[in-house]
């Protein structure tokens, strides 16, 4: 039987089946607000048969966007916005739908990726940028400001505002944005932190405010809320972040009930060398889940029902999202049923499409 199709459960939170749909930005926000573009967009990914759809790094504050169309929870406007979004995708799809919360740190005020993506000046739209110390992204790149004490108060209180608003809009779950070199990558990774109070240093000082930020969600959402976050596992970058740091903010991370580790790497440092292949980031993964017992999410360069199957068979992740490939085919997970001969929720619209041979792809049921 298919590992892929079986249900698995994040906390209080049962999916249907083990296919996550990652984030993506998607730029194309107003002044942080959802547009027609989400409800397009997520709302086809809604009708994936996915396990759980995840919605964009969102940013908890103005300065924390990487690009100025950065989707945003900081306001009443913004939390409408996807609101609205939300509502309409509800009426159709019954899919979990979680959301990133994120700040860009030192990576914030930069131009749409399809338009460069370099770091704006601020004669051209850009905007000052905070980090844990004075280091850029590039060393061209005009420096962040050291973010003080008080600075930092305020940051984790934008991720529990945020948190909250998601929580108030019917968001399922929460996924922690401390990845790709954003903030709270910054304070981990040693390369970008080199703070001398007790935010940098030694690994639980740099751990420390991630950690923060996570507890401050944790405390201030419904008990047992599904919460979990994102890392990058290695800077691939010498002296930098790795996986055994990663197995110790894992193990930080599970006495604050945190219910699923999403294993990304990278993003911090322009002198990362990545291996581009199928599966480059599972070893991650594996390593970690063989050393926490909270829910694994193995991604990157999944592209195969097959591949994404064998992962879970071998017992290297407890769950398989994807990113460019479900771009590409927006009913992979659909595919992938009847590929692994099992079932899919989709909307009786579509019933009618079902494959000859496959008479038992789409479960049929109306929620
Ligand atoms: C268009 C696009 C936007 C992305 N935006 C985000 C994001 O908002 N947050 C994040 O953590 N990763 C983001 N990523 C990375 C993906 O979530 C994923 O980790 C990466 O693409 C590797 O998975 P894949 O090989 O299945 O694409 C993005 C990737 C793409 C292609």
């Amino acid at each position: 039987m298919s590992q892929l199709f079986q249900p698995f459960s994040i906390g209080p939170l049962t999916l249907q089946n083990r296919i996550v749909i990652a984030p993506m930005c998607q730029y194309s926000a107003q002044d942080g607000m959802a547009t027609d573009w989400h409800l397009i967009h997520l709302g086809n990914l809604a009708f994936s048969g996915a396990g759980l759809l995840t919605i964009e790094a969102t940013a908890v504050e103005p300065v924390g966007r990487i690009t100025s169309a950065d989707l945003g929870l900081w306001s009443d406007e913004t939390e409408c916005a996807l609101n609205k979004v939300l509502k309409s995708i509800r009426q159709y799809s019954s899919m979990p739908i979680s959301i990133q919360l994120a700040h860009a740190g030192r990576k914030a005020s930069s131009e749409l990726p399809w338009k460069g993506g370099q770091l704006l000046t601020i004669e051209n739209g850009g905007w000052e940028t905070v980090a844990p110390s004075a280091i850029s992204f590039n060393d061209s790149d005009r420096l962040p400001t050291t973010l003080s004490i008080e600075d930092l108060n305020r940051i984790r209180e934008c991720f529990v505002a945020s948190a909250k608003r998601a929580v108030n809009i019917g968001i399922d779950a929460i996924e922690v944005h401390s990845a790709h070199g954003y903030l709270l990558h910054e304070f981990l990774s040693p390369l970008s932190n080199l703070r001398s109070d007790q935010y940098g240093g030694s690994l639980e000082n740099r751990m420390r405010f991630p950690l923060e930020v996570f507890e401050a969600i944790r405390k201030n959402i419904p008990n047992n809320f599904p919460l979990g976050i994102r890392i990058s596992a290695t800077d691939w970058v010498e002296d930098g972040w790795d996986v055994s740091q990663s197995i110790a903010f894992t193990k930080a991370l599970e006495q604050l009930n945190c219910h699923f580790i999403h294993v990304s790497s990278g993003g911090l440092s322009p002198k990362q060398i990545i291996p581009n292949e199928p599966n480059y980031q599972v070893g991650f993964a594996e390593s970690i889940r063989k050393n926490t017992k909270i829910p694994v999410i193995a991604v990157g360069l999944i592209t195969d029902p097959n591949q994404a199957e064998k992962i879970l068979q071998e017992g290297r992740a407890d769950l398989i999202a994807l990113a460019r490939g479900v771009l590409y085919d927006p009913r992979w997970p659909w595919h992938a049923a009847v590929h692994l001969n099992a079932s899919v929720d989709a909307p009786p619209q579509y019933w009618r499409s079902q494959p000859s041979g496959h008479h038992s792809l789409f479960k049929k049921t109306i929620g």
